[in-house]
């Protein structure tokens, strides 16, 4: 694919998602939900082989990594320890012209002597915005086509309305530092915390039926004191879809670790949806509400985070990699002081190249001993550990109890699965029945995480020649390969439907098949065919699924 074509890379990902069954629009028959999608008849194979690849390598693999599978709401005081019910929260802020909603933390930041137009969709919109802000703000800007001109940044507090090309302002008006990311507009309203997490309410009460009978009793507060007794009915009872599965690794690290006896260094997976109130959903599956990831939590002891990181940034690097056919377009990137979460004291962010440029895929932080020590704090229950063979440094006494720091990559399902199906999307000219040029769109997804692993082919429908094929289809089946029987339509549309579908072996049963007891089988990637005997093609199909 050449940069000319990348541009286009990720509208061509997204209809051939549809048209091939990887990922659908949630409720599109409704008009959609621009939050949420659904992974298709091949969507869902392909994000169950990633995440079957992830367990594979970071638990079964693993003599020091152990599983669970929590439940997605859980305990709100959970939320209160981890911080996530007083700090997950987005700076959100309001155009007061165009009611563009956006992320102060992520806008646009002009510096002093920059102009600051705003960009409209159309003439009309320019014309309709001149009036509102003339109404509101007494001031008439210059309209060129659908841009309006005549504002500038003064210092880091003030914008000027220059009028004429005058040299001093004719009206000033406070600065906020940025401006809307759509249409570029200084006019915003004041910041509000944004909570991302969902909220629900559990068990039979009837919080609305409480909240009204509390606003007729109480007519006479002010709207801050309203807030508040409303807000104190609704907590009784809220619960909260969890925002990451990590949480639920930190409260149950006692459990696990007694369970299963683990010695620190060791770990605790688990994969699964996790749940944000994004206020910015985009490019796609990249940012969704609705999502899945793949967490560990990498209990060490205190001193040796360090090297655990850089191991672990290492192995997560070289896990996508491999899977991959660009693995140039993977890099890592430490985080500034300023960018560390409020629990970090180091982070890697594992960055893949989007049509759109570097961007995260997985964290890897090291997350210190915070959240065990939080939920030790908030629940009473010791989480810490205690090692026999060490001395406590402080005492020199045998024996050291301490609370664990904590290394965790956290990468991210439906993101993976993006950056592979960006990874796979090939063009290529290749010639058809008769000689010519003709182009062909390819997957070529690693064949572990291929939808279907092998397609078998009836060259026709009729001979015996599907009963073949089906016997062979089941055999693949017995032996825990995804196979799929496929008659329809000519053999040449059949190879190329499998190559969209990413399908890296196809099977076709011929004339031949019947007189000699040989199939051919054909190679997504180099288009070859060769003739092999009909029995040995399971054993064939597996040792090449091993040795990819
Ligand atoms: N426990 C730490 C944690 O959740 P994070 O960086 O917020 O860290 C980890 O999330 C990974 O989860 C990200 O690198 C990304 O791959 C994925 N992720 C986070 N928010 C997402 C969203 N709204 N949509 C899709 N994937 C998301």
């Amino acid at each position: 694919m050449t940069d000319k074509n990348s541009s286009s890379l990720m509208e061509k990902v997204i209809s051939l998602s549809k048209q091939r069954g990887f990922v659908f629009q949630s409720s599109e028959i409704y008009g959609g939900l621009k939050s949420a999608y659904d992974y298709g008849p091949l969507g869902v194979e392909l994000k169950r082989n990633i995440m079957n690849e992830w367990w594979r390598s970071m638990v079964h693999e693993r003599e020091d990594v152990i599983g669970i599978d929590a439940s997605i709401i859980m305990h709100t005081n959970v939320w209160h320890a981890s911080g996530h019910l007083a700090g997950f929260s987005d700076p959100l802020v309001d155009c007061l012209i165009s009611k563009e909603r956006f992320r102060a933390d992520k806008a646009p930041r002009p510096v002093s002597g920059d102009e600051l137009p705003i960009e409209c969709l159309d003439k009309g919109q320019a014309k309709s915005y001149l009036e509102v802000i003339k109404k509101r703000f007494n001031i008439e800007l210059k309209r060129n086509g659908k841009v309006l001109l005549g504002m500038r940044v003064i210092d880091e507090n003030n914008i000027g309305f220059f009028e004429d090309d005058n040299e001093k302002p004719s009206a000033t008006f406070p600065y906020r530092g940025y401006v809307s990311p759509k249409f570029g507009s200084p006019f915003l309203s004041d910041e509000r915390q944004f909570n991302l997490m969902f909220r629900s309410q559990i068990g039979p009460i009837d919080v609305l039926g409480d909240i009204t009978s509390f606003v007729e009793k109480n007519k006479d507060l002010d709207n801050k004191e309203m807030r508040t007794g409303i807000e104190d009915i609704v907590k009784k009872s809220a619960v909260y879809l969890r925002p990451e599965t990590a949480q639920a690794m930190f409260v149950q690290f006692l459990n696990c670790q007694q369970s299963m006896s683990m010695k620190v260094p060791f770990g605790i997976a688990q994969m699964g949806k996790s749940f944000r109130n994004e206020v910015t959903v985009e490019h796609f599956i990249f940012r969704s509400c609705e999502f899945e990831q793949m967490e560990m939590e990498f209990f060490v002891e205190p001193g040796t985070q360090k090297e655990w990181l850089n191991y672990w940034r290492d192995k997560r690097i070289d896990w996508w990699k491999k899977l991959a056919n660009n693995p140039d377009k993977f890099r890592y990137r430490a985080h500034e002081t300023d960018e560390l979460a409020h629990y970090a004291d180091a982070c890697y962010d594992i960055e893949y190249e989007y049509p759109w440029g570097f961007d995260e895929l997985e964290g890897v932080a090291s997350r210190t001993d915070y959240d065990l020590k939080k939920h030790s704090e908030h629940s009473g229950a010791k989480l810490s550990y205690f090692d026999q063979q060490k001395q406590d440094p402080e005492t020199g006494k045998n024996g050291w109890r301490y609370t664990p720091y904590v290394i965790e990559p956290a990468a991210g399902v439906t993101r993976g699965l993006l950056v592979y199906l960006l990874d796979a999307y090939h063009e290529e000219i290749v010639p058809n029945a008769d000689g010519k040029d003709s182009s062909r769109v390819v997957m070529k997804l690693h064949p572990r995480l291929a939808p279907i692993k092998v397609a078998v082919l009836p060259l026709v429908k009729k001979e015996g020649l599907p009963e073949i094929a089906r016997d062979m289809v089941s055999n693949f089946f017995k032996a825990g390969i995804n196979a799929r029987y496929d008659e329809q339509h000519s053999i040449g549309k059949r190879y190329r439907r499998h190559d969209e579908a990413g399908t890296p072996y196809c099977i076709t049963i011929d004339g031949q098949t019947k007189e000699d007891q040989t199939v051919t089988i054909r190679n997504r990637d180099t288009m070859e065919q060769e003739r092999i005997p009909k029995e040995d093609a399971l054993l064939i199909i597996q040792k090449r699924l091993m040795e990819s």
